[in-house]
């Protein structure tokens, strides 16, 4: 076993080591236990989760990666999230994760033996090599203490090896490769269990506080040029507070902005007399995502004609919440949500009836997806069992329709060009239906000029 890289990963400014620091810094270190902090919060759900996976690839070696770090710039790397399936088969969810690698090992007939292969805590002592101090991406001093194998073994409940050049894990079937293992991987995760609702009603509860940190934060928003980015910046700082970040780049948009689906560049001002379109998630430590959208009149009253166009959206998302249930069709919440908004447009004048799909230049995409550890969930789950299947209860899923009037659509009356609505919430389905885990954000046009107006007063 190799105990450090021959070569540590360092800058190109950093000062060369004598013979004599290295003796120094080899020496005479106290042991130290794992930070309290570093945890498998998913440690009871795991080997459950292999066994499904197990039962699916007989006789078969599947290797899991948990991806590798991204060059942001020279030695800077991006934040590291790993791979999604290798969060849920392992439980292992942080930053220090670069590089292992999950082998679902076949042994008999049928059934694996799971063995991680990792990058233990750099090793000290004399002869023990530099890694702990010199190695910016894997040192200790560097980013911080990593468990070492016995450590990682009780923390998982998984054998674990060392990660090295000299046994890199053996060659099997691989996600990035392999469409059926992708999708297999996907399809697992599409019904989530009890604790991963715990998650996910956590990240939304998060998510909740975070917009109404967004409302306070309004007065210094609106005065700032880059109100956009501001709201942005308050709704990260909530999410970095209580979770592992932002789900997703937040949307912050101000006015026709909001007419962008993803408008994530969040570099407009804020004017009073507009909407702004929030869609922001928290993830969780565990990397469980929320995904809520809610439209906000800025002067914390909807004008007429935004409020025109807010409960068109609001009943088009009734609609859809109303047609979720175990065996319905993926399809028809969004088909409910459409059927609302393609006669709201007819009797707007805007269509010329309410058949076809013409009203889907102003809806641009669907009604919903999938949630869970990734925002776009389960998205390669194979057409049969997602965008052609039926719902089953445990899913949780978005429903998010929303009407996108562009500022230059000629085939709109000018007061409706340039308003963009989105209401998007997050919901498990039941036995009986669906429940809402974003119930604590108001939706009516009455209960947001309320909300609003009380977190305004109370930051005043
Ligand atoms: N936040 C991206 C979406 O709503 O799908
Ligand atoms: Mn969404
Ligand atoms: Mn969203």
């Amino acid at each position: 076993m190799a105990d450090s890289p021959a070569r540590p990963f360092t800058g190109s400014h950093d000062l060369s080591v004598s013979t004599e620091l290295a003796r120094f810094m080899g020496g005479s270190w106290a042991d130290t236990p794992l930070p309290p902090g570093s945890r498998v919060a998913a440690h009871s759900v795991t080997p459950a989760r292999r066994a499904r996976l197990s039962a699916r690839f007989p006789g078969e070696r599947l290797v899991i990666p948990a991806g590798e770090l991204r060059i942001r710039s020279n030695d800077c790397d991006h934040r590291f999230r790993p791979y999604s399936a290798y969060a849920w088969l392992t439980g292992l969810t942080g930053e220090d994760q670069p590089g292992h690698v999950l082998v679902m090992e076949p042994y008999g007939p049928r059934g694996h033996e799971a063995v991680l292969h990792i990058r233990p805590r750099s090793p000290r002592g004399p002869g023990s090599g530099d890694e702990f101090y010199r190695d910016r991406r894997y040192g200790e001093f560097w980013v911080g203490r990593r468990p070492d194998l016995a450590e990682a073994e009780r923390l998982t409940g998984i054998r674990c090896v060392h990660l090295d050049e000299a046994s890199p894990p053996p060659p099997g079937r691989e996600p990035s490769t392999d469409r059926e293992l992708a999708a297999t991987l996907a399809e697992l995760r599409l019904v989530k269990d009890a604790w991963e609702v715990d998650q996910l009603q956590l990240a939304v509860d998060h998510t909740a506080t975070g917009f109404e940190d967004v409302v306070r934060a309004l007065p210094q928003a609106l005065a700032h040029p880059r109100g956009e980015r501001w709201i942005e910046g308050v709704f990260g700082l909530r999410a970095r507070a209580e979770g592992n970040g932002t789900g997703y780049e937040t949307i912050a948009a101000s006015g026709a902005h909001a007419c962008v689906l993803h408008w994530i560049r969040n570099d407009g001002p804020l004017d009073r007399d507009e909407l702004l379109l929030l869609d922001a998630g928290v993830e969780t430590d565990t990397l469980y995502t929320a995904d809520i959208t809610r439209t906000l009149p800025l002067s914390g009253r909807f004008s007429p004609v935004q409020r025109q166009v807010y409960e068109l959206v609001l009943a088009a998302q009734e609609a859809g919440i109303a047609a979720l249930r175990p065996g319905a069709r993926f399809r028809d919440f969004h088909l409910a949500c459409m059927r609302v908004i393609a006669e709201g447009l007819a009797d707007w004048g805007v269509l010329k009836d309410a058949e076809g799909d013409l009203h889907r230049r102003y809806t641009l995409c669907g009604s919903g997806h999938m949630l869970g550890l990734d925002v776009h969930d389960c998205a390669q789950a194979r057409a049969e069992t997602y965008l052609d299947g039926v719902l089953a209860e445990g899913q949780v899923l978005t429903v998010e329709p929303g009407l996108y009037l562009q500022p230059d659509d000629l085939t709109l009356p000018a007061g409706l060009r340039g308003i963009g609505v989105r209401i998007e919430d997050d919901l498990v389905v039941t036995a009986e239906g669906a429940r809402l885990l974003s119930g604590a954000l108001p939706r009516t046009v009455g209960g947001i000029e309320e909300w609003m107006g009380s977190l305004l007063d109370a930051s005043l």
